[in-house]
């Protein structure tokens, strides 16, 4: 859509979607993570954000959303674009009209969260410049971050780490950062062939998950088994250990899934295809040989990863034995990995 008058600020931005390999489970102070996680961005999963603005005395937010007014996000993202006004104060004097896509099914079940507000935190971004405000790699990360955490760590590409650790002297906790040096070539380019099981929304919001983690009961060996996780990892990312990397990836999801089990009203969130998924994708690695793993997000969906020189092999297992387990028999998305948020 283009701007309608000469006072009207327009643009056009696209963020991916990422996938936790090492998650992110637990908050600490203002949106902090409560360990370090690592992701891998998406290359089709995407938002695709336009945004005016029309300077206003008051600020006021219209969504829409495939085309459709969505009144109910509407306050909360004035909220998230208030509570950016505090550091920005700019911000707080327009009118937005926000229109929204996703490139992935919207009933896939797939978070949005991280791509739409790595969007919009760069189309805010871009308005700021336009007012003379520029703002660094980095504050447009933590702006993103403010609005759902795992968000900031759509702002980079490839294998991307988010959360302070001795294990990275370059490690943030209020923005992420790629992780440039010492992965080895074999995790260049990674699929994951994205199993849909349910598209159903899910029954504990991710915000309310978090919050689960401050009373839970395995906290403490949590966060000493994730940044033990993550440090392992990052020797496997750079030895090119696709089993060490592989069953960590595994262990993740798994563990995720434990404290959704552990914490809060005891949240099980796997379907029985979920599992069927898991244990016909071990067999197959253990009679193929092949590096085949998956990862779980806060859902019943399976994340497939495997290296490009295995996709000959392992596509046809998956359109052969596994897509009968998705919903409808056919709901999978064929991605692998991608490059930043741009405008
Ligand atoms: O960014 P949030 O608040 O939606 O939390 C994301 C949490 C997980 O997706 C479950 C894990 C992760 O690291 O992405």
């Amino acid at each position: 859509m283009p701007p309608k008058s000469d006072t009207e600020f327009f643009t056009q931005v696209r963020a991916p979607a990422n996938i936790a390999w090492v998650k992110y489970w637990g908050k600490k102070g203002p949106q902090l993570p409560a360990n370090p996680s690592l992701s891998m961005t998406l290359k089709e999963c995407a938002t695709l954000t336009e945004l005016s603005a029309t300077p206003a005395t008051q600020l006021k937010v219209e969504l829409f959303f495939d085309g459709a007014r969505e009144e109910s996000f509407e306050a909360k993202t004035a909220k998230y674009i208030e509570s950016v006004g505090q550091l920005y104060p700019a911000l707080n004097s327009f009118h937005y009209r926000i229109e929204t896509q996703n490139t992935f099914p919207h009933s896939s079940g797939i978070a949005s969260s991280a791509s739409s507000q790595a969007a919009l935190a760069l189309a805010l971004s871009q308005l700021l410049r336009s007012v003379g405000v520029n703002l660094s790699r980095h504050d447009v990360g933590s702006m993103a971050r403010l609005g759902s955490g795992s968000a900031c760590r759509s702002l980079e590409g490839g294998l991307v780490v988010w959360g302070e650790t001795e294990a990275l002297k370059e490690s943030s906790d209020l923005y992420a950062t790629r992780l440039k040096h010492g992965v080895h070539p074999e995790f260049a380019s990674v699929r994951d062939t994205i199993m849909v099981v349910s598209s159903e929304v899910k029954e504990v919001s991710s915000r309310a998950g978090h919050g689960h983690m401050n009373e839970h009961p395995f906290k403490a060996a949590r966060y000493r088994q994730a940044n033990q996780n993550f440090s392992d990892m990052l020797e496997g990312l750079k030895a090119g250990d696709w089993q060490k990397v592989g069953e960590l990836m595994e262990t993740e999801a798994l563990s995720l899934h434990a404290m959704l089990m552990t914490g809060g009203a005891g949240h099980v969130l796997l379907a029985p295809g979920s599992l069927e998924i898991i244990r016909l994708v071990r067999l197959f690695r253990k009679e193929s040989g092949l590096p085949l793993y998956f990862t779980i997000d806060a859902g019943p969906n399976i994340h497939l990863m495997y290296p490009e020189s295995a996709w000959a092999k392992v596509d046809p297992f998956i359109r052969h034995e596994l897509l009968r387990l998705t919903e409808k028999g056919q709901s999978a998305i064929w991605d692998s990995m991608g490059e930043q948020g741009a405008v």
